[in-house]
């Protein structure tokens, strides 16, 4: 891959920033771009020093350009529920405009453009688990629409810049993931057990904690994409870990890798919350040869040091 330039939309992000340590890894030149709505400065800081790494601060919800690439990794947008609740107008943004942006200059420089996806596409999925042949089951007006349908919108998008401009695209359908780099108050199901139990307060179990996740961690998910990025397979394939575990399992390992002794707090489950999500994985195995291999403790334990120094950092600060 040497002399080979790869762009990444959302680089200084929890996915982004790993995903150019990857890139980097295998001899690219690489070009993060990201206007820090959500993420950090801090997550490339170790890059600050690295021949043929740029970073450039930028909202590519206007057009852009970093001269030649060949190849684009588009994972601009907030990701997790609190961010994009937030930002609701600004994820349906950079995932319609954002989007346009990141193909016209994929067909400009003739590059490959990959694009992030996720799960979110299922809804509230009446299949189980969900094959990427599955439609899924989205409210189009409810408060998690703004991030669904933007995802929804970006393959749709991606999808056409393929069949009218030719633009050589992979789309990923990415299911939870987390590791080192998280932020720290997304609100997603494992910083926030992270937190808690580290902090000895309750952890939040939202409903009776019976609904299940699937949770894959950061190296194997990277290593999927990587994988997809070099296939010549152009519609979505989902990357994930299938195993399930319902939040009150996770909320269980959490307070077992992090020794606490924390108790559980019940709260109402938020509107649209999916009930059961988990990927089918079949596409990957076969097509990649890819499967996940870091399993949930292992990933949890993998992560305690970051997320010992973030919650430290965190309490200095106040
Ligand atoms: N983390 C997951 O479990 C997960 C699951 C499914 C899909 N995804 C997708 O993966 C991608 C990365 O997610 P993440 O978890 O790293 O989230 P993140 O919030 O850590 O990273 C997203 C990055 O995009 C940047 N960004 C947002 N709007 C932008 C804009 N207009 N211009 C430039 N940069 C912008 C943010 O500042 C941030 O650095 C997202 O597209 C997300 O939808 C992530």
């Amino acid at each position: 891959m040497s002399g080979q330039r790869a762009l990444v939309t959302g680089g200084a992000g929890f996915l982004g920033s790993h995903l150019c340590d990857a890139l980097l890894g295998e001899g690219w030149s690489v070009i993060a771009l990201d206007n820090l709505l959500t993420g950090r400065r801090s997550n490339l800081g170790h890059l600050r020093n690295e021949a043929g790494f740029e970073f450039i601060e930028k909202d590519i919800c206007e057009p852009f350009d970093a001269g030649r690439v060949d190849y684009i990794f588009h994972f601009a947008s907030p990701a997790s529920p609190v961010d994009y609740m937030e930002h609701g107008i600004a994820t349906l943004k950079v995932g319609s405009l954002g989007t346009f942006h990141t193909l016209e200059l994929a067909k400009k420089h003739g590059a490959k453009c990959f694009v992030a996806s996720t799960s979110e596409c299922y809804g509230d999925p009446r299949e189980h688990p969900q094959k990427e042949t599955y439609w899924g089951h989205v409210n189009p007006i409810g408060p998690r629409s703004v991030y669904d349908e933007a995802k929804r919108f970006t393959e749709a998008v991606t999808m056409a810049y393929r069949r009218y401009h030719h633009v050589d695209t992979r789309i990923v359908r990415i299911f939870n993931t987390y590791g080192p780099r998280m932020q720290l108050n997304d609100g997603r199901v494992i910083p926030n057990f992270m937190k808690q139990a580290l902090r000895g307060q309750d952890l939040t179990v939202f409903g009776d904690g019976r609904q299940t996740r699937s949770f894959c961690y950061v190296s194997d998910e990277i290593d999927g994409f990587m994988r997809l990025a070099k296939s010549d397979e152009h519609l979505p394939v989902n990357i994930g870990n299938p195993n399930e575990f319902t939040i009150l399992e996770c909320a269980q390992m959490v307070l077992r890798v992090t020794e606490s002794n924390s108790k559980l707090r019940y709260e109402p489950l938020p509107q649209d919350d999916p009930k059961q999500r988990r990927p089918d994985i079949a596409k990957a195995r076969q097509l990649l040869g890819w499967e996940p291999k870091v399993q949930l403790e292992e990933g949890l334990r993998r992560s305690l040091e970051y997320f010992q120094k973030a919650v430290a950092a965190e309490t200095a600060k106040k």
